[in-house]
């Protein structure tokens, strides 16, 4: 099995909202992405930042942009964050009608196009359209808020995208988020994760930078 190289993305939800460039700034050295959770109160019940601080956040770090957006009618939105310079926008499944067709747009607008599927859906009825993606997102929590309990039987949908992946040679990241850490990292390695979100284990580590490039190690050893 051919498997691309490990990507870890600091979630800035676990960072300092008054003091986002100097987060960001902080683990430039040692992470892959800066994953950026927007949140609507719709989709889900918590709030948090648009495209307005994107877009300024934009301006002060180098890291390529991993945007989740956890909000309702993403067709609406969802290609703001192309424009604003994100790599990568990854919408929900679950909020979605057309999903395939949003992916095209995302990449038409000159971002990279990603899936998320949360808790509760089955991954199974969004693999004949993976093709359309760059990374399929398992949330390995409910999305919403950070600091939750990896849930490990999470992993049962990692495994069933990597297999099938693999077997139909797509070209596509399977990227978990929600409770990762030290305990968890190897786990969803194992299991065919290659791109890791970490919220509460980086910006709430003493040593942010530290903390990525033991994830990292830990992520490497295991897959
Ligand atoms: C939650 C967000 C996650 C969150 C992860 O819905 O999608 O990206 O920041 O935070 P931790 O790593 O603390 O679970
Ligand atoms: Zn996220």
């Amino acid at each position: 099995m051919t498997r691309s190289s490990l990507i870890v993305a600091p979630s800035i939800l676990a960072a300092d909202f008054a003091h986002l460039a100097d987060e960001a700034q902080a683990v430039e050295g040692a992470a892959d992405w800066l994953h950026v959770d927007v949140m609507d109160n719709h989709f889900v019940p918590n709030l948090t930042i648009g495209r307005p601080v994107v877009q300024s956040l934009r301006k002060a770090t180098h890291l390529p942009f991993d945007v989740h957006l956890m909000i309702t009618d993403p067709d609406r939105w969802a290609i703001g964050y192309a424009e604003a310079g994100a790599h990568n926008v990854t919408f929900h499944a679950e909020a979605c009608a057309d999903p395939a067709r949003l992916a095209a747009e995302l990449r038409a607008a000159g971002s990279q196009a990603g899936l998320a599927i949360d808790r509760d859906t089955p991954v199974e009825p969004y693999l004949e359209i993976l093709p359309h993606f760059d990374l399929i997102l398992i949330m390995t929590i409910k999305a919403g808020f950070g600091g939750q309990r990896f849930l490990p039987e999470m992993l049962d949908k990692v495994r069933v995208a990597r297999r099938h992946i693999d077997a139909g040679h797509l070209h596509l990241r399977v990227e978990v988020d929600g409770g990762i850490d030290a305990d968890t990292i190897a786990a969803a390695a194992e299991a065919g994760a290659d791109t890791f979100v970490a919220g509460t284990a980086v910006f709430g580590a003493d040593d942010p930078t530290e903390a990525v490039r033991r994830l990292r190690a830990t992520a490497e050893r295991a897959g």
